[in-house]
């Protein structure tokens, strides 16, 4: 993986979305170690800032992260920044004129955007700001509808709405190099999805776990525990070949009640195949097979270069695996050739520990597993995280669910072949406990939620 000194580096700054903030820097972070590029350095990022400023080897670097980003806006070429106009002024002052030449030519044309976070500004504020700029030796001419270059003043009034200073806390100006695929969002959105369950991952955070997985193009990616197939979709939109299995039939064909509201039965072509179709992505698509994840169907051998998957808590859908044909027999009296008739309890700690397992088995060396992992939060520790010596793990981010709740979004890489004795030795006799804790995740989820809904009927009484 490439590496470079601080004299090669170009200072980038990153607009972030104020959204899922957690997620934001392992995302740039995949991404960048997806362009085979290892971070240096990196400047602390204020606790929840949209700004960012970072090191970056090349301009076309960055454009490549922004090609693939959710969760950044836009990125510029950094010539100065400061806490006051008067720093700003002098950090562009000492702004190599070299590298600002090539933008500021007689012969281009270029405009001035202004940007405030935390504050509205008028028309004639952001004109006087501009106007300020007037230092700056620009000789083109400006064409406010298509111009060769763009300059971005940005502004900072910090994070308290309540409490926006009248003059920024920071101020950037830089060039624009590109925008992030922050569309995506929309164009992918789950609400005109042709197929969707109860548990349909939300677009935003389904592109956000793909970039954690450094999914690329010819990939293989799997999920086990595929439902509607929305993690499928946003891998396949960046170039993998996508599959999946779920215990669920009647998921994987499309059958049963639609989670539409005013929507009484599934159209006949509600399944995953036609999702990845209404984004043109069919050719992505490899199988979907009902198969329970407890129990893998795949040949030794087989490698996967990104699993990416949302198990079931036990909240919205069943976690459940076939029982054994003997205890199926037991109930029923009858032989179970069939598909998943019988489950029985797949508690959470079996998944995560299956789940950890068939990742270090199955994974290709630098491959990476991308799962939630729901947490009690008052019970919460670093430990309870599971763990694989065949598995790195590269980044947890969380999402809050409730005041008591929440999931954890876990990156983890392969990084050391698996060896027979990794099959069961993965996990020490204290941690299974810790695993084990896992399992009264739905009690105590329930019990939150019985609990606040039973405060907010004596609330709403008083
Ligand atoms: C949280 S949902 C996945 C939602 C999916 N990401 C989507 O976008 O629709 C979990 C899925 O796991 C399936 N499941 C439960 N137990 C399973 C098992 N033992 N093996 C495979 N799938 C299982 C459920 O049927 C459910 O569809």
């Amino acid at each position: 993986m490439a590496q470079w000194g601080s004299g090669q580096t170009t200072r980038y700054l990153v607009l972030l979305a104020q959204e899922h903030l957690e997620f934001r820097l392992p995302e740039i972070k995949s991404l960048v170690s997806l362009c085979g590029v290892k971070f240096c350095r990196e400047e602390e990022l204020a606790l929840n800032s949209p700004f960012w400023i970072l090191n970056l080897p090349s301009e076309e670097l960055a454009k490549r992260v922004m090609k693939r980003t959710v969760c950044a806006k836009s990125i510029f070429e950094l010539w100065g920044h400061g806490k006051s106009v008067e720093e700003l002024c002098c950090s562009l002052k000492t702004y190599s004129v070299d590298k600002m030449a090539p933008y500021l030519q007689s012969n281009s044309t270029y405009k001035i955007r202004v940007h405030a976070f935390n504050k509205t500004l008028t028309q004639e504020e952001k004109v006087q700001k501009i106007d300020f700029l007037e230092f700056l030796p620009f000789k083109g001419k400006v064409n406010l509808k298509n111009p060769d270059h763009i300059f971005w003043l940005l502004e900072d009034y910090g994070m308290n709405p309540n409490k926006i200073p009248e003059k920024p806390l920071n101020l950037y100006f830089g060039r624009w190099i590109a925008n992030g695929q922050r569309d995506l969002i929309e164009s992918y959105s789950v609400k005109r999805r042709h197929f969707i369950g109860n548990t349909s991952m939300d677009a935003c955070l389904a592109f956000i776990m793909a970039n954690h997985g450094k999914i690329k193009p010819n990939d293989v990616v799997f999920d086990p525990f595929v439902g509607t197939g929305g993690l499928l979709i946003a891998s396949a939109h960046f170039g993998a070949y996508v599959c999946g299995t779920d215990i669920d039939y009647s998921t994987i064909h499309g059958l049963g009640k639609p989670s539409r509201k005013n929507q009484k039965w599934r159209q006949p072509d509600e399944n995953i195949r036609a999702n990845l179709r209404q984004y043109g992505l069919e050719k992505h698509y490899l199988d979907v097979l009902v198969s329970d994840a407890s129990k893998p169907i795949w040949r030794k051998g087989m490698q996967f270069d990104g699993i990416i998957t949302d198990p079931p808590y036990g909240i919205r859908e069943a976690s459940r695996r076939i029982g054994s044909p003997k205890e199926m027999a037991k109930v029923t009296g009858k032989s179970t050739e069939n598909h998943v008739s019988n489950p029985s309890a797949y508690h959470l700690s079996d998944i995560l520990f299956d789940l950890l397992k068939f990742a270090a088995e199955y994974l290709v060396i630098g491959g990476r597993l991308v799962y939630w992992l729901p947490v009690y939060k008052p019970e919460y520790t670093e430990e309870i995280i599971p763990r694989h010596p065949c598995l790195k793990l590269i980044s947890n981010c969380e999402q809050t669910l409730s005041s008591h709740t929440s999931r954890h979004l876990i990156t983890m890489e392969k990084v050391k072949e698996f060896e027979d004795e990794d099959r069961d030795s993965c996990i020490l006799d204290s941690q299974y406990l810790l695993y084990k804790s896992h399992n009264s995740f739905r009690e105590k989820y329930f019990s939150g939620v019985t609990k606040r809904i039973a405060k907010e009927e004596k609330d709403s009484q008083k």
